[in-house]
């Protein structure tokens, strides 16, 4: 049985595999909470299942009840606190009411969404996921790992790990793009840059993979809707990101809202148990998402909150998130026989080891240094880092008659609601951040242009006209060289409840591009967008086009970078952008169908296309250009034919053909030409991400281990077929 490569490439990649080995510190870890466990009461337990936030009251209980969360605490029956204030955290106030007063001295999980950073803001996850870099993606969670450890949270809800599929969604930006491959290197690259190689380190957290699971195909791109898809479209595309997660030591994994095939996530014991546990062999722990235990009361699958709760603690859900539903029914329910007091034990047990890995037993108050927080965080090299990784993620797409990058001579109109804003570099989460100290685009171009004139005008809104606004930006056109246009959507159209039916420019941008358009100004586009948007006209009517994406903290700095050549940009697009919307979902990775049109110049009636539109997108997965050009040569397969379980191997040469230097994000695709299911026209399988000095050649060698070559097969299991594979080396996908 034999794979058979008909034309070229390939990168080895470690996978992690875990060992079944049981070690002496995992004896002592399951010894101490078997100790722990004897002496807990059944209400103590549930407990522990139990995670509260200070800024709400219940939402089981009567509408306006504020709950005593001190109380709880000394109660024992506080297992976690979601968003716990900054100042009680470093006071450790709570934590002492835990450990001191309640009866088993328990220490409290203290959680946050610490999502692109904490202290330091770093682009959000799309753009970060632009860069192709690993060890980069890895640093910065380590960076924001340090951060939010210093302020005192022991857990944060990332990786996102749901793949996206929809620009609708808002929450594309929160995740690192279409392609399942890249996107579980991400995934495991941010697990291990929070967890680091000791988790009871206090400059480490937990990680949590999210949302499990499929909660990106929500119907319509409509955040919280129903998903529905096939088992082969879930193992396929969707299971291997949050596998790679999991796969890299995640200890905690968040449910989704969704429905899932009929069930909601949160009470759906074939995905808790069956999947993640006895298949992917997960053994940490799984929180809810806020309040989705109880929502499944609107789901319409439970009558009640407490027949929600039985239903989440039988599927293998071990926290519920905010909504009180487990300390108020858990216990009935173990009475009353509708769940065993062995399935809390279960539960209980695996949020205790957490714990424990986490060093709390030893020491509750490790994570939350005041001295830390305020000397160790936002430190210089951080910023850098940020900086570093806002340029690697930005996305050239367009240097007609190679405008850019500027002399810095020049008359420049920065023009735009995305000019002069820190809002815009913020992104979908704020973490834990000064949101004063982002430098914008206004100020990082001043610092770096001391030579050119830069006249700064908003012209309109995010999404209004303003007053004078467009004449304004028009006379400060007309007296420049070039217009500098900075627009799209603004931090919050990015994110949770950030769903739109067009992705277009708002109307007040539209009308102002069209006024700059009108000077005869050659115009740059500077699109911040946390997602991909129906930019074809504008992209049509501008000399250059470049995806700034909501860059953090440096992106004024980073943004001065790029259109100064200081750094040459080198980001490619991890999401496909839509010609029209009517396309979507529209992804590189689709089926050739029955009916492929094979050039975007046959007509045919009877093909897989549209009536009036391309099938092509306006811009496609893997794409983005550089200040340099790069020619590939010498594509090789070293293993024309491989036996299964066998690595291939592919090797090449690239070029870099301009006159600067630059980095070049080498892609490998495979497509298996036949097999019992349908495959995409491409996948991506391996990248390397190169530097290469003008003029200079590398040799790239890749291997591509056998795993990466399974799939889902017709008889329902995972696994590889013989067949040949055809391999394309480039660029993009294209
Ligand atoms: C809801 C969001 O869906 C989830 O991503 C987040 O982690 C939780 N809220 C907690 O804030």
């Amino acid at each position: 049985m034999k794979n058979v490569f008909i034309f070229s490439l390939m990168v080895a990649i470690v996978v992690s595999c875990k060992s079944g080995m049981e070690s002496s510190s995992d004896k002592e870890c399951d010894k101490f909470v078997s100790e722990l466990m004897a002496k807990m009461t059944l209400e103590e337990k549930i407990g522990q299942l139990s995670q509260y936030d200070p800024w709400t009251g219940p939402v089981t209980g009567p509408q306006g009840e504020k709950y005593d969360l001190d109380r709880i605490v000394k109660d024992g029956l506080c297992g976690s606190i979601l968003n716990e204030p900054m100042n009680e955290l470093m006071a450790h106030r709570r934590q002492h009411i835990a450990v001191d007063s309640s009866r088993l001295g328990i220490p409290i999980l203290m959680g946050r969404d610490i999502i692109h950073g904490a202290r330091t803001t770093f682009p959000e996850n799309i753009a970060l996921s632009c860069s192709w870099d690993i060890p980069l993606v890895e640093k910065i969670a380590s960076v924001s790992a340090r951060e939010a450890a210093a302020c005192g949270f022991h857990w944060t809800f990332s990786p996102m790990c749901d793949l996206a599929v929809d620009p609708r969604w808002g929450r594309v930006s929160e995740g690192s793009g279409e392609d399942p491959y890249l996107a579980g290197e991400m995934s495991a690259a941010m697990v291990r840059g929070y967890q680091g190689s000791d988790l009871s380190s206090p400059e480490t957290v937990l990680a949590c993979v999210k949302h499990f699971a499929g909660y990106s195909a929500a119907e319509a791109g409509r955040d919280y809707n129903t998903v529905d898809m096939s088992e082969m479209m879930f193992r396929d595309r969707f299971l291997p990101v949050y596998k790679a997660a999991i796969d890299a030591g995640a200890l905690s994994v968040m449910a989704s809202f969704n429905d899932f095939d009929g069930v909601p996530s949160s009470g759906n014991k074939w995905l808790l148990t069956d999947i993640l546990r006895n298949e992917l062999g997960f053994n940490g722990f799984v929180v809810a998402d806020y309040n989705s235990v109880i929502e499944m009361v609107q789901h319409g699958v439970v009558p009640d909150a407490k027949g929600a709760a039985s239903l989440a603690l039988n599927a293998g859900l071990n926290m519920a998130m905010v909504d009180n539903t487990y300390n108020t029914y858990g216990a009935s329910l173990v009475k009353e026989g509708l769940v065993q007091e062995e399935q809390v034990d279960r539960l209980c047990r695996e949020v205790l080891t957490v714990k424990y890995k986490l060093g709390l037993f030893e020491d509750p108050y490790r994570y939350g240094d005041k001295d830390k927080w305020e000397n160790g965080t936002c430190l210089q090299e951080d910023i850098e880092t940020a900086r570093e990784a806002a340029r690697a993620s930005m996305v050239l797409l367009k240097n007609e008659g190679g405008i850019l990058p500027l002399k810095g001579k020049e008359h420049i109109a920065l023009v735009g609601p995305a000019a002069d804003s820190k809002e815009w570099m913020v992104g979908a989460w704020e973490g834990l951040a000064e949101t004063g100290r982002m430098v914008s685009f206004k100020d990082g171009l001043l610092r770096r242009f001391p030579d050119a004139v830069i006249s700064c005008e908003k012209g309109c809104s995010d999404f209004e006209a303003i007053p004078g606004g467009i004449s304004r930006a028009v006379s400060a056109a007309a007296k420049s060289d070039v217009v500098l246009f900075a627009a799209g959507l603004p931090s919050y159209c990015s994110g949770e409840a950030a769903s739109l039916t067009s992705l277009d420019l708002p109307q007040a941008q539209k009308e102002l591009f069209d006024a700059m358009v009108k000077t005869g100004k050659p115009l740059v586009l500077l699109l911040s967008t946390g997602r991909p948007m129906t930019v074809a006209r504008e992209v049509e009517k501008s000399a250059a086009m470049l995806v700034t994406w909501h860059p953090g903290i440096s992106g004024g700095d980073a943004l001065a970078d790029i259109l100064s050549g200081d750094f040459n940009p080198c980001g490619k697009l991890t999401m496909t952008f839509p010609l029209e919307l009517g396309q979507v979902p529209v992804h590189y990775n689709a089926k050739t169908t029955c009916r492929p049109r094979l050039s975007p110049a046959d007509n045919g009636k009877y093909l897989s296309r549209y009536m009036f539109t391309p099938n092509e997108p306006l811009f496609v997965f893997g794409e983005g250009l550089s200040y340099t050009s790069f020619a590939y040569s010498d594509i090789e397969v070293l293993t024309p034919e491989v036996k299964m379980g066998e690595s291939a191997t592919v090797r090449f040469k690239v070029r870099n053909t301009g006159v600067r230097d630059g980095h070049e994000v080498a892609q490998v695709y495979f497509h298996r030409m036949v097999a019992s299911t349908t495959r995409p026209v491409k996948e991506l399988k391996a990248f390397r991400k190169i530097f290469l000095k003008a003029g200079e050649t590398a040799e790239v060698t890749l291997e591509i281990p056998a795993e990466r070559r399974l799939f889902f097969r017709a008889d329902r299991t995972w696994g590889d077929e013989p067949g040949k594979i055809e391999v394309f080396v480039g660029g993009s996908s294209k």
